[in-house]
């Protein structure tokens, strides 16, 4: 079940988003999860922690979906989707127009609706997330956007 995660559970959701550090997300250190502790979604099955996602705002139309991990275990019951549309329907109440993010997954999310764009488009502030990047500037991510 979908919630908003507690201060206290930073650390569970570190781990979880450390399995896939430089495969598919970027590390997080504890000071960055609880800086943006208000920007996660968590997926919990008896109190256990076992997929996270965050929803980050960057201007008044644009928030970048961020940190998408579903434990190995618990994979293809819909529990990543579960958390992309949360995220999304935040960005709706929120009145913004576009949610973008930087992925390896692009069958994934265009299942979701996103389409591919070019990272050029992207603004100049995500480009210092991506510079912390061991992948950088070799990298193996690809852009994509959903207009609500
Ligand atoms: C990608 C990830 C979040 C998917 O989570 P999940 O809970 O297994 O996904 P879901 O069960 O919600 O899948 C939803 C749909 O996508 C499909 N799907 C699942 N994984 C997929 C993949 N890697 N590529 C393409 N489609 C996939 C499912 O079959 C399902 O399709 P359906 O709705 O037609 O049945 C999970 O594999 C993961 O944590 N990977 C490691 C971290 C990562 O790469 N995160 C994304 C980077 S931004």
């Amino acid at each position: 079940m979908i919630s908003r995660p507690k201060a206290g559970e930073a650390k569970s959701i570190q781990k979880l988003i450390n399995l896939y550090a430089n495969n598919g997300l970027l590390p997080l250190s504890l000071h960055e999860i609880y800086e943006r502790i208000r920007d996660f979604f968590i997926y919990k099955i008896e109190s256990k922690i076992v997929g996270a996602a965050s929803l980050h705002i960057i201007w008044e139309d644009l928030a970048e979906f961020r940190s998408l991990a579903v434990q190995a275990d618990y994979r293809h019951q819909g529990i990543g989707k579960a958390l992309v549309m949360s995220a999304l329907d935040e960005a709706r109440d929120l009145q913004l127009k576009k949610v973008f993010l930087l992925t390896n997954q692009k069958e994934y999310f265009e299942k979701m609706g996103f389409q591919l764009i070019d990272k050029s488009e992207l603004p100049h502030k995500v480009w210092s997330d991506c510079i912390k990047c061991i992948k950088f500037p070799d990298c193996d991510e690809v852009a994509m956007i959903l207009k609500l």
